[in-house]
């Protein structure tokens, strides 16, 4: 069954841990986050990009991902990563999606509250939750390009103000952390996060995990992140994979073979997360 994030987030932020949440794109990371997840007991959230969707397809993520967690006896949420079109998300609410980001964190704060409100109009109404963005992160999220000239933090003043104006569920705050890897350990500004959580009552999101150590996410879970989004790590630890399995087996052709070995490698990584996030044996 494919639901909304208000329960899962909600229950993460009376209980001190994170709901991780991976990016994924086609059959294997769906299945190897799923079966982890299961295995763990941990709830999860699965998220995809528009890149991903234009590349997967919207209806056959919905009915992939409905399948795998019918398989397996799990609730899951699919959840909208970084969406920042109004038209985009009502068209893939309508098909079934109900956990969504309206991504205005590059328009000024006016302006991002007015389309964060749109997008909460819309998607309530269909019980889809909303997380919105305030701040931006520096780094590359598929076709989300944002230069390091940028100031990367959230205002805590502005964030208490779009969380009041537009009924969001969650939201994504800047604290130094970057999409992508670092070229340097981050800074992250944990003072501005506790201020942030001081004037804002709902699940707090941290995006670019990846390349994050786990002390710091923990420390940020501590101060009210309750959603951790990973993508880079994923697919860096997909590729590698493959990369090493096709250097070792240079005359290998069988996908069920040489997947397998990278659903290992994502493995390792979805497990690290959830023991970061402290989800295993919530469910
Ligand atoms: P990373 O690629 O740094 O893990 O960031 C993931 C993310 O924020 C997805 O929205
Ligand atoms: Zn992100
Ligand atoms: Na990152």
């Amino acid at each position: 069954h494919i639901i909304n994030s208000i329960y899962l987030l909600r229950q993460a932020q009376k209980s001190g841990y994170a709901i991780p949440a991976f990016n994924v794109h086609n059959l294997e990371t769906v299945q190897v986050v799923l079966d982890i997840a299961k295995e763990m007991a941990s709830p999860v959230i699965l998220a995809g990009t528009p890149g991903t969707f234009s590349y997967a397809g919207i209806k056959e993520m919905i009915f992939l991902v409905e399948a795998a967690a019918a398989k397996r006896e799990q609730q899951v949420v699919l959840h909208l990563d970084h969406h920042h079109d109004l038209e985009d998300i009502k068209y893939k609410v309508f098909a079934g999606i109900r956990s969504a980001m309206i991504d205005g964190s590059a328009l000024p704060l006016e302006q991002n509250i007015a389309l964060t409100h749109a997008a909460v109009t819309i998607c309530h109404y269909y019980g889809c939750s909303v997380e919105a963005e305030i701040g931006q992160l520096v780094g590359k999220e598929d076709d989300l390009v944002v230069e390091d000239t940028v100031d990367p933090y959230t205002i805590p003043e502005d964030a208490a103000r779009l969380v009041s104006a537009t009924q969001i569920d969650s939201l994504a705050v800047a604290i130094g952390s970057a999409h992508g890897l670092y070229k340097s350990a981050p800074k992250l500004d944990f003072s501005r996060l506790q201020k942030i959580a001081r004037l804002v009552d709902i699940p707090l999101v941290l995006h670019g995990a990846s390349g994050i150590p786990g002390k710091d996410v923990k420390a940020c879970i501590e101060l009210g992140i309750c959603k951790v989004n990973v993508a880079t790590e994923l697919k860096i630890a997909y590729s590698d994979a493959l990369k090493r399995y096709f250097e070792a087996c240079p005359q290998a052709n069988d996908p069920r073979e040489y997947n397998e070995s990278a659903k290992k490698a994502m493995a390792d990584v979805v497990r690290d997360k959830i023991i970061i996030c402290g989800s295993g044996g919530r469910l």
